[in-house]
């Protein structure tokens, strides 16, 4: 009877031991996914906020914004953030060398055009103007957008071009892209006409 009972009490322990171990583990798994989702639902104004914080800390405005050019280098121009390439910037000479893949690639002094085995892509215009930038935009196409990696979100869309880390960015939740979106379309709208990519073919042609 005795031994029995010390037995049925070790029992108890081990089993005791083992709900809680079980139980501290769940708890780690929630704490884990509240660390990237938001628990509580934000006004507009906290979700502008947040948009303003992941998108300065991802440096999306290091190819979306015009810059000035200071002794340090090449700074966002505040009068014009994320408005893209400048549609009146004179395309420059390119290496035709470029194309051919296992070479340099190149991209314009101010980081908004690019070259490569794609051809040459322009970095977009991502203000709220409706005519130029993404002011005709809802949340939902701007999350599809970035996670398909296809111009709009739609099915047979053109494949959105190197060096746009769409597949990255694609790792925020909905609620950041969301909070993304709403800090763009916050933003003063500037007309900005980004001139449309070239292909190899295109760039083959040019003097
Ligand atoms: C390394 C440069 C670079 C960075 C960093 C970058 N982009 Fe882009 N982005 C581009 C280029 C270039 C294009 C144009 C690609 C094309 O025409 O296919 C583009 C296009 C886009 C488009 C338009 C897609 C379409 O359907 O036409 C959106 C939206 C966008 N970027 C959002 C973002 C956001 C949000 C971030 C930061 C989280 C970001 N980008 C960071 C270079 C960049």
């Amino acid at each position: 009877m005795r031994k029995i009972s010390v037995f049925s009490v070790i029992l108890c322990l081990v089993l005791a031991t083992f709900s809680v171990t079980q139980y501290s583990c769940n708890e780690r798994a929630e704490a884990k996914a509240d660390s990237v989702s938001i628990p509580k639902t934000m006004t507009h104004g906290e979700m502008v906020e947040r948009g303003r914080y992941l998108i300065t800390a991802a440096s999306c405005g290091d190819c979306h914004c015009p810059k000035v050019f200071t002794p340090q280098g090449p700074i966002p121009d505040s009068a014009r953030l994320y408005s893209g390439h400048p549609a009146n910037m004179p395309m420059m000479p390119i290496d035709k060398k470029v194309l051919k893949p296992g070479n340099w690639m190149m991209m314009g002094p101010d980081v908004t055009s690019f070259v490569g085995p794609w051809g040459v892509s322009f970095a977009a215009n991502l203000t709220p103007d409706t005519a130029t930038g993404i002011g005709a935009w809802t949340a939902d196409v701007f999350i599809k957008t970035l996670r398909t990696g296809k111009h709009l979100g739609q099915e047979g869309g053109r494949p959105i071009l190197p060096p746009m880390p769409w597949p990255t960015v694609a790792q925020f939740t909905d609620e950041d892209l969301k909070s993304i979106f709403s800090f763009l379309q916050s933003l003063p709208p500037i007309s900005n006409k980004v001139p449309a990519p070239l292909t190899p073919v295109d760039v083959a042609k040019m003097k």
